[in-house]
C-alpha cells in the first residue's frame, strides 16, 4: 500500500520514547520530514539519528513540554518553517502511573490532565493555524482503550482520554470543511520491545507491569499476546494518509488485540 506520506512534514510529540519512537521510525521509512516535539531532547536526538538513517527526508527536533502553549507554537513554527506547512500532527505526548483513584493526589490529578488532555487542545490548535490557511491536514491522536473500557488504577486518565476522543470528534466536525482530517487511535497495554527504546521521563522507565502482570493481561485478550508499538505506528501511518484514509475522519480505532469492541 502506498500511503504517498513521502516529502510530508509530519510532527510527532513525545517522539523519543516507545510508541512515539516506533511512528517517527514508520514516518521515516516512508521519506516523510519529521520534527519531533518531546520534552527529553535527548531520547529524542537519538531517535532522530536513526530516523535519518532509515530514510526520512529531513529530521529535526524541537524541545517542547506541550503543556505550554508558547512552547507549542514554536515547535509548530519551526516545523513549518523547515518542511513548508504541516501535513501531519501525531498528538502522541501521553503519562500516566497506575494507581487506584483514592491513591491519587491533587497533583497528580492536575499532571495527568495537563500532559494528556491540554497538551493535546494545545497541539491541536497551533497546527490548525497552519492547516486552515494551507486548506489540508490530517491530526491523529493518540488516546487509550481506557478511555473506552474504563480501567481499574487509571481513572483520571481514562477520563482525559474520553476527553481527548471526544474533542478530536468536534475537531474533525468544524475542520472537515478545510480538508483536515482528524482521527484517534486507542493502544491497549503496549510493550517497548527493549530498554533502549524508552527515556528517563517515559512512563516506562521504572517497570508499570510484573511479567506475571503482562502474562495475565495478553491470557485476557482475544488475540492472547499485549501490543508493540509498531501495532500502533501501523495504524498512525494509514489514518494519516491522505492517500488511503482521505475520507476518513472523526474515528476512535482500538489496536489493543481485541480489549475493547465497540459497535
Ligand atoms: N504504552 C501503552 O501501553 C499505552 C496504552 C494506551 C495508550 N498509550 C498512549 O500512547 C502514547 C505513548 O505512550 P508510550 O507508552 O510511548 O509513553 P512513553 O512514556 O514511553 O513516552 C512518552 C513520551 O512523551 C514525552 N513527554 C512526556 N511529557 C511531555 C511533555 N509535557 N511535553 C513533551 N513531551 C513529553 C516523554 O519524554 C516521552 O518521550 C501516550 O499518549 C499514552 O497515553 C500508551
Amino acid at each position: 500500500m502506498n500511503f504517498e506520506l513521502g516529502n510530508k512534514s509530519v510532527v510527532v510529540t513525545g517522539g523519543g520514547s516507545n510508541i512515539g519512537r516506533t511512528i517517527v521510525l514508520a514516518f521515516a521509512q516512508e521519506g516523510a520530514n519529521i520534527t519531533i516535539g518531546d520534552i527529553d531532547e535527548g531520547q529524542a536526538c537519538k531517535v532522530a539519528e536513526l530516523a535519518r538513517a532509515r530514510g526520512a527526508g529531513s529530521v529535526q527536533v524541537v524541545k517542547t513540554d506541550t503543556t505550554q502553549l508558547d512552547q507549542v507554537k514554536v515547535l509548530m513554527d519551526q516545523a513549518s518553517a523547515r518542511h513548508g506547512g504541516i501535513d501531519v500532527l501525531v498528538n502522541n505526548v501521553g503519562w500516566d502511573q497506575l494507581m487506584f483513584f483514592t491513591q491519587t493526589t491533587p497533583d497528580f490529578w492536575d499532571k495527568v490532565i495537563r500532559i494528556n488532555y491540554l497538551s493535546v487542545i494545545n497541539c491541536t490548535s497551533a497546527a490548525l493555524e497552519k492547516m486552515i490557511p494551507a486548506k489540508g491536514g490530517s491530526i491523529v491522536s493518540i488516546s487509550s482503550d481506557a478511555s473506552r473500557q474504563g480501567e481499574a488504577r487509571e481513572a483520571v486518565y481514562g477520563g482525559t482520554k474520553a476527553a481527548v476522543n471526544s474533542f478530536m470528534k468536534s475537531i474533525a466536525k468544524e475542520n472537515g470543511r478545510y480538508g483536515i482530517r482528524c482521527n484517534c487511535v486507542c493502544p491497549g497495554v503496549t510493550i517497548p520491545e527493549t530498554e533502549d527504546e524508552v527515556g528517563s521521563t517515559s512512563m516506562w522507565a521504572k517497570p508499570l507491569f510484573t511479567p506475571e502482570q503482562l502474562e495475565k493481561v495478553a491470557a485476557a485478550l482475544p488475540l492472547k499476546k499485549v501490543g508493540r508499538p509498531r501495532d500502533i505506528a501501523n495504524a498512525v501511518l494509514f489514518l494519516s494518509s491522505s492517500a488511503v484514509a482521505g475520507h476518513i475522519t472523526g474515528q476512535i480505532l482500538s489496536v489493543s488485540g481485541g480489549y475493547s469492541m465497540i459497535g
